[in-house]
């Protein structure tokens, strides 16, 4: 449903002479103005429009933050303080980045899960989805960077186990993990050199990541937007022009949406984050328990139900390297999970088991919490390794509707699709 039949018709005798030099009006109308969406889809696909909102955010505030921001192990914390203290409404600036990160990602899980539940990732919808996984590796990059540069314990902390990760790397190459590791720390420890390389690709990444975007609308618009049938539009009445319609959804979800993250700005800033982050970076004293954001904490807690370091840190990239595959290991010709009954039930399954791996990475690794994060752990993979493969072969799926408007209208479609069309 890529190619359509442009309705844009420049109004004005400039409109016409930067059309025929330079079609970006008619490209951007194309896009997002006439281009059609499919008359069916929930608000689950407001998810998309969401995430382009907080990127932009998380830009905007960012650049901002970036001119108080003092990128030194000396000046880094106080630097944070003063633009929450002496900045005018630097207070607001850095809470709604700070809270912006978690809603981010809050988004970003359920435009994954989306896609999951409803098979958005058949075909022809692969790179599509491979880009978003792309997005998803370089927004986790970005986050963790970012959260060292208030350069509290939890941040200097954090820098120290992750980085040290790859010094697992020895036990197959002796030298060569703390090698690396020295490499990304520029010296012997993590230090003020460390700190500074971060803040560059922390300022970076997020202008990869809105060109990767870029590319991952484009993809969606050569394909088409799946919906919660996974049924293709068939006629030209079953798809609505994005603006007005699929646009007002989205800003009625995003209203929504952005009334509950100004809870969190304004009076919750500090609830997802840790209170060790108050406290300046001390080489030191290590806090008790060193834990990352609420985001990372189902990788965390893969990372530490393997007893072997190497493992551990395999199984933990692999977690989401393996979502890469995902429209390959999913064996079912039936894209959306409303019509494969038991598909249905592994994938809420799949959410219990990653929200409980959330819970247990909140938790020191000791006493059941090692025995449950291990048997979570191994179901994630199966999910995806075995289940997926397995399912799509036995089950038998519920008949499929033979178009959205069947599915939507039932009886209704077919009387209307016999007395002449389908509306
Ligand atoms: C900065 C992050 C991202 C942005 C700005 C973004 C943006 C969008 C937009 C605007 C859409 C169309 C509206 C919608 O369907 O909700 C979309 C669709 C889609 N996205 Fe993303 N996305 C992001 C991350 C991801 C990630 C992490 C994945 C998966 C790993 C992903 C997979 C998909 C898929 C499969 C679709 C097609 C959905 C369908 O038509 O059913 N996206 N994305």
């Amino acid at each position: 449903m890529a190619s359509h039949e442009s309705t844009f018709r420049p109004s004005t005798r400039a409109g016409k002479w930067l059309d025929e030099r330079l079609p970006l009006t008619r490209m951007m109308h194309g896009q997002f103005v006439d281009f059609p969406t499919p008359r069916n889809i929930n608000y689950l696909w407001t998810t998309g429009g969401l995430l382009v909102f907080f990127l932009g955010v998380q830009i905007a505030t960012g650049v901002a933050l970036a001119m108080h921001y003092i990128p030194s192990a000396a000046d880094a914390f106080n630097s944070v303080e003063a633009i929450r203290r002496d900045v005018n409404y630097g207070w607001l600036l850095r809470n709604v980045h700070m809270v912006g990160a978690s809603f981010f990602f809050l988004a970003a899980y359920i435009h994954i899960g989306r896609g999951l539940y409803y098979g958005s990732y058949k075909t022809p919808r692969e790179i599509l989805w491979i880009l978003g996984v792309v997005i998803f590796l370089l927004m986790m990059a970005t986050a963790f960077m970012g959260y060292s540069l208030p350069w509290g314990q939890m941040s200097f902390w954090a820098v120290t186990v992750i980085t040290n990760l790859f010094s697992s790397i020895d036990s197959v190459i002796p030298g060569l993990g703390t090698r690396i590791v020295q490499w990304l720390w520029g010296g012997f420890s993590v230090s003020g050199t460390t700190l500074t390389r971060f803040y560059a690709l922390h300022y970076l990444l997020p202008f990869v990541i809105a060109a990767v975007v870029g590319l991952h609308i484009w993809a969606l618009h050569v394909a088409g937007q799946n919906n919660p049938t996974g049924i293709d539009i068939k006629s030209p009445a079953e798809a609505v022009p994005m603006t007005p319609y699929a646009v007002v959804k989205d800003i009625f979800a995003l209203s929504v949406f952005v009334l509950l993250f100004a809870w969190f700005v304004f009076y919750l800033p500090d609830y997802l984050g840790h209170p060790d982050n108050y406290t300046e970076a001390n080489p030191l004293s290590t806090p008790p328990h060193i834990v990352p954001e609420w985001y990372f904490l189902p990788y965390y807690a893969i990372l530490r139900a393997i007893p072997n370091k190497l493992l551990g840190v395999i199984a933990m990239f692999s977690s989401i390297l393996l979502l890469i595959f995902v429209p390959w290991l999913d064996t079912s010709r039936v894209r959306s999970a409303k019509y494969r009954p038991v598909y249905r039930v592994f994938f809420w399954m799949f959410v219990i088991s990653v929200i409980a791996l959330g819970y247990i990475g909140s938790k020191p690794p000791e006493g059941e919490y090692i025995t449950w994060g291990r048997v979570f752990t191994a179901y994630y993979f199966l999910h995806l390794l075995v289940i997926l493969p397995i399912v799509g072969v036995i089950e038998t799926p519920k008949p499929l509707p033979r178009s959205i408007s069947e599915a939507v209208l039932g009886e209704r479609a077919k009387q209307s699709a016999t007395a002449g069309g389908v509306s």
